[in-house]
């Protein structure tokens, strides 16, 4: 027996995200904890805003906030929308916490009494004005080789060349525009990734299971050959560096990042209080892997945790990170903490055939994608178009034929005829007699003939179909297979047509309804880690608790769970259809400034 401890990478906390950010991550880490929490798994969901680094530094300068009034804000804001778009994390913390700093100071402390750090002088770009070191992207000017006039210092966006700060013709601050620019030396702390290199190929080469593209970026670094890595950077935002010598200089934000996956689920355990240093494991000790002195025991997922299934999901500009740098750091501490099982990492999800632009106002985001359509949509939509195997473009059409066709055509169109034939028939009473909705009362009579017998075999037959898929976290698939679910629905009721046995066959006529009332509810429940808002009001419109009778998808399959005497209402249309108009509307409302 497993747990399943599932982390999404941690979104910046400037800005808020737009909706490829978010499906390259926290969504499918969602419908997964969602999914497993359903096969009745223990599941440990984490997340967390990544608040240390410069850009979050300019942002608050930007809205002229303190930088941790800011976080405090904008880690707010992006929490109230995650909620709402129904991500189920068990907790969502902050890197800038107090747990997280005590966990990347001790970190380093190991990483050190092992050998795995060296002092070094290197040069930067210091802004006099500015009063600060420029990391290599807030040095802009014009680009050496093709004379764009926005170059960055470590890319030019008009020629894509990697380049250094030195490259830039007339560099300037990109925080100030000041031009009063000076190279100066500074003492900075690197891992020495050339010295764990052949072990982190071990540790990967030992996972013949993982997705072709995380093995591929993985692999793409290792052969390319690990060197030592700078961990430290002249700012004062961020954990300090417990060094004598250091003192003003803090941890790359990279470096105590994915750390914070720690942090959080410590944070998760205090639930307020106060971290003690003293609660971070000492050398050698394992965990008691049974989960040990309580309910929130944050060690034992995380240190000498042999029980725990480690599972992370991110998009791949963060594999670098997660398949060689973060289990680099973990593994130099010569201490048994947990490394990932399986890394999902995501190509990237454009925005009708380019990127997503926050500067361009180009694309949907997260804020004002729920202003537009409920959550449901969107999580359904974006987790069938997942760019799961290659990059995978969003369109508005697109958006609408799934929508239509999807969830309003084939599940919703499947309840609502279901539920409001049955409520006219049997038992019905209208709205307009004081009842708030249109209720009806499952029927009795019939007996299951050979077309339900079949009808069974068939749901669980796709039931084990859609599990499969889910277990080997193979989104698209899933879709897919809930889709044939959903569709076996509608092949049922149009072939036996009740509306017809109600002329002439009453009984038949009920148990096919009532078939198609337990077709309604295993539906609801199997997409549950998909839409959740709507399987919710599948449940209430049912009355039934999504706990009843599940536990395997067995029992979520089983068409007899509903017994005739039941009432139910019949809810609001599932899914509205969206027209033409309206898509060429949003169209050009999310086009960008430069269209
Ligand atoms: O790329 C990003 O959005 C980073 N904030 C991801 C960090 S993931 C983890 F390492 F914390
Ligand atoms: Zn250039």
């Amino acid at each position: 027996m497993s747990r399943y401890l599932i982390t999404s990478a941690l979104p910046y906390v400037n800005g808020v995200k737009h909706v490829g950010n978010l499906v390259g991550s926290m969504l499918p880490a969602d419908v997964y904890a969602r999914f497993l929490r359903m096969e009745g798994e223990e599941v440990l969901y984490i997340c967390a805003t990544d608040e240390h680094g410069t850009p979050a530094e300019v942002s608050a300068m930007e809205a002229g906030m303190d930088v941790r009034e800011y976080c405090d804000m904008m880690h707010e804001r992006q929490k109230d929308i995650y909620e709402r778009f129904g991500l189920s994390f068990d907790y969502f913390g902050r890197s800038s916490s107090r747990e997280n700093a005590l966990l990347t100071q001790h970190i380093y402390r190991k990483l050190n009494e092992n050998g795995f750090i060296e002092e070094r002088t290197i040069r930067q770009i210091y802004s006099l004005d500015d009063g600060r070191f420029l990391p290599d992207r807030y040095v802009i000017g014009t680009c050496s080789k093709c004379g764009y006039t926005a170059a960055r210092g470590d890319q030019c966006d008009g020629c894509a060349s990697l380049l250094d700060p030195e490259d830039l013709i007339e560099p300037r601050s990109a925080i100030s525009r000041s031009t009063n620019l000076e190279m100066r030396e500074s003492k900075h702390l690197f891992i020495r990734l050339d010295l764990l290199a052949s072990e982190i190929e071990k540790w990967v080469d030992s996972h013949s299971d993982w997705p072709r593209l995380t093995v591929g970026v993985a692999k793409k670094w290792l052969t390319e050959g690990l060197k030592p890595r700078c961990i430290t950077r002249d700012l004062s935002w961020g954990i300090p560096v417990p060094r004598e010598g250091f003192e003003g200089k803090v941890f790359y934000v990279w470096f105590d990042a994915p750390i914070e996956y720690i942090g959080a689920t410590w944070e998760w355990a205090n639930a307020g209080r106060e971290p003690d240093e003293a609660g971070i494991p000492s050398d050698g000790s394992t965990h008691d892997a049974s989960g040990g002195s309580g309910e929130r025991d944050w060690k034992s997922w995380w240190f000498g945790a042999s029980d725990v299934y480690y599972v992370q999901f991110l998009a791949k500009d963060n594999l670098p990170f997660h398949t060689v740098i973060f289990p680099a750091m973990l593994l130099g501490t010569r201490e048994p903490w947990t490394v990932a099982s399986y890394i999902k990492g995501f190509n990237w999800l454009t925005y009708h055939g380019g990127k997503f632009s926050t500067s361009q106002k180009r694309g949907v985001f997260t804020d004002r994608a729920l202003e537009i359509f409920p959550a449901d949509y969107w999580r359904y939509f974006l987790m069938a178009i997942a760019p799961e195997s290659d990059d995978s473009d969003f369109t508005w059409p697109m958006f609408a034929t799934i929508v239509n066709k999807d969830l309003a055509g084939n599940f919703g169109n499947f309840v609502n005829r279901t539920l409001k034939l049955t409520a006219s028939r049997f038992g019905g009473a209208s709205g307009d007699s004081g009842t708030p909705a249109l209720t009806g009362v499952i029927p009795a009579g019939g007996q299951w003939g050979a077309r339900e017998e079949r009808l069974q075999a068939d749901v669980k037959e796709a039931l084990e179909e859609y599990r499969k898929c889910l277990r080997q976290i193979e989104f698209r698939k899933g879709v897919l297979a809930l889709k044939k679910l959903w569709s076996l629905g509608n092949l049922y009721i149009d072939e036996r047509a009740p509306w017809n046995l109600l002329k002439t066959d009453k009984d038949e006529a009920a148990m096919v309804l009532r078939t198609c009332i337990n077709l309604v509810r295993t539906f609801a429940l199997a997409s549950s880690p998909f839409i959740p808002f709507t399987a919710e009001k599948v449940a209430q419109a049912l009355r039934f608790s999504p706990e009843e009778g599940t536990g395997s998808m067995a029992e979520i399959g089983d068409l007899r769970v509903l017994g005739p005497g039941r009432t139910f209402e019949v809810p609001p249309v599932l899914f509205k259809r969206i027209e033409e108009a309206e898509i060429e509307k949003l169209t050009m409302e999310f086009a960008g400034e430069n269209v």
